[in-house]
């Protein structure tokens, strides 16, 4: 089967189209034939060599972490999913692999694809839009009356995190390039302001959540902004952020979380009833052929992409 790979740590230069061995399911793995992937920061941290201490270095290494496609071959224990199921979901763990014609996954890591959507609609979702739901809802802890501030609202977790707030009836004011507050208002942000403009940590309003998205506002300069109870989530796994974490964990009041994303097949599910509900729908820059994977890299890597990059898999 053709997958991308890559041979050594490096620029987007590095990744390759091969034909490698399909993949053989276990006994609780069922085969999917991909039919679309998408790409995510994480992609490129790890082609960079960025989390080599996890990812080690065996190479050839694989690049995707989310993935829709069908279900074609299945192991002796997976029960209730049948071969030609349209599924999607996103992988766990360091390895990645979905840009690849087939990929093996174990029965939490997919769920039955949104009927009203494409299959390249369908990659954009997992990934991104359970780390907006476990974030929000888990770590935040978000209610109708919650006051949301969301910083990197156009990207690929923000544009998930705008509608997943609305969803739960919060209030979203939204931080992004005014380039994109078109696109933030439509996804339902009440109120956005431009972060090279206004340093929302200096304003007068407070949050009950400050979902931190991006990842360069630390919880210290967070703390003026945040209610009496309120939640500064992260999603950068980093020294300051587990210390700021260790520190509130067990004390009332402001409190600093990290939201690590897991594939849920009950948050799949629940997605999936939102988006054909019309409560959340994917946000989509662009997308590519597998033959142009450098290129999605490289969109992807400018920090700028609105949504998600998708690749086809032929
Ligand atoms: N912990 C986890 O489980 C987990 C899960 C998913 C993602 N993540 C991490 O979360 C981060 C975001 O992921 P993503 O997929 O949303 O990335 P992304 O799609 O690349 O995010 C791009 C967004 O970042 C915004 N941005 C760029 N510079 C900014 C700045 N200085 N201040 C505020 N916003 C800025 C851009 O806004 P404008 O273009 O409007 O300027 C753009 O919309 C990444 O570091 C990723 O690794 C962690």
């Amino acid at each position: 089967m053709k997958a991308v790979v890559f041979r050594s740590f490096g620029d987007a230069d590095v990744l390759e189209i091969t034909d490698i061995d399909p993949p053989t399911p276990m006994e609780d793995e069922v085969l999917i034939k991909v039919k679309a992937a998408a790409i995510n920061p994480k992609d490129i941290f790890i082609r960079k060599g960025y989390f080599k201490e996890r990812t080690g270095n065996d190479f050839p290494m694989r690049t995707g972490f989310d993935f829709a496609g069908e279900i074609v071959g299945k192991g002796s224990q997976v029960q209730g999913f049948e071969t030609g199921l349209p599924v999607y979901g996103m992988l766990d763990g360091w390895g990645g692999g979905t840009c690849a014609q087939f990929i093996t996954v174990k029965v939490h890591q997919f769920s039955q694809k949104p009927d009203n959507l494409s299959f390249e609609e369908a990659a954009a979702l997992p990934l991104v839009s359970l780390t907006a739901m476990q974030a929000l809802r888990d770590e935040g802890g978000i209610r109708a009356e919650s006051q949301v501030c969301i910083n990197g609202a156009s990207g690929g977790v923000g544009s998930m995190a705008v509608q997943i707030a609305k969803r739960f009836g919060a209030t979203v004011t939204a931080m992004g390039s005014t380039v994109n507050h078109t696109l933030l208002k439509t996804l339902g942000a009440d109120i956005c302001y431009d972060y090279h403009q206004t340093d929302i940590t200096n304003s007068r309003r407070t949050f009950d959540i400050f979902f931190d998205v991006f990842g360069n506002r630390l919880f210290e300069t967070v703390e003026p902004v945040l209610s009496e109870n309120g939640v500064w989530v992260s999603t950068v796994l980093r020294p300051e952020v587990i210390a700021a974490v260790d520190r509130t964990k067990d004390t009332p009041g402001k409190r600093a979380r990290l939201v690590i994303v897991r594939p849920d097949i009950r948050d799949l599910a629940t997605l999936r009833q939102w988006v054909e509900t019309a409560v959340v729908k994917p946000v989509i820059h662009d997308v590519l052929p597998m033959e142009k994977i450098a290129d999605a890299h490289r969109q992807q890597a400018t920090k700028h992409t609105r949504g998600k990059l998708v690749v086809t898999i032929p």
